[in-house]
């Protein structure tokens, strides 16, 4: 089953509990949170207050996105802040295993996810220990950017290796996605498929999230 995720990061802050109102009642149950700071992307966006607050309004699974340095030193706050599903990056812990097993010891999901530069290689014997795997399809920072074409071939690799496996993992592909690349990523095995502008753009939830189910 494919399940589309909506990054916050488009929407518009200052009526989130509305557009989130809205996301649920547009069938969305999985919602991306782009948590960044400033050092390990060059940008900074929300963080656990926003998190904790916009918990009380829905019952979505919170996809939390962590593209910050040294994440270990956050988990628990983020689990405590309602996060279901906590992702962290290759490239920014020295540890990854460690915080993966941590991040599961708390009874929710782990990910692990990969710059675009960062071949899944890197990760092909932690496939095993993680939930889900995150391939950005742009270099992360930003919403709005283009998808890297190469994304798709990680994604196939992942996917080749969790058969091999025969195990039940997430792929998730982040960035560049709309309604003429959303099948590529698709067709390649993704089956979390975030989205920001493509969701939020003109205000138009309902028909933004229509045309690109139709693209997939
Ligand atoms: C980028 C973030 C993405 C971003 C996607 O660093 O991780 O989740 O919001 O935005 P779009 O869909 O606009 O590329
Ligand atoms: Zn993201």
């Amino acid at each position: 089953m494919i399940k589309l995720a909506p990054s916050i990061l488009s929407a518009d802050f200052s009526k989130l509990g509305e557009e989130l109102k809205n996301l649920e009642n547009n069938g969305i149950e999985v919602v991306h949170i782009d948590v960044m700071d400033g050092n390990f992307v060059p940008n900074i966006s929300l963080g656990l207050p926003v998190i904790k607050s916009i918990r009380k309004e829905t019952k979505m699974i919170f996809d939390v996105h962590l593209m910050i340095e040294n994440p270990s030193r956050y988990i628990e706050d983020f689990v405590k802040s309602g996060a279901d599903i906590i992702t962290i990056h290759y490239e920014a812990d020295k540890h990854v295993d460690r915080t993966i097993n941590y991040i599961k010891s708390f009874g929710i999901k782990a990910g692990v996810s990969l710059n675009p530069g960062t071949p899944v290689s890197s990760i092909k014997n932690l496939i095993n220990v993680v939930d889900m795997v995150l391939i950005m399809s742009v270099n992360p920072g930003f919403g709005g950017q283009k998808y890297i074409e190469y994304s798709s071939d990680k994604i196939r690799e992942v996917k080749e290796i969790s058969n091999k496996l025969n195990k039940e993992l997430i792929i998730e592909v982040d960035g560049g996605i709309n309604k003429d690349t959303i099948k590529k990523a698709v067709d390649a095995g993704a089956n979390f498929i975030v989205a920001g502008s493509a969701v939020f753009k003109n205000g138009n939830i309902e028909g933004n999230i229509k045309a690109l189910k139709e693209g997939m």
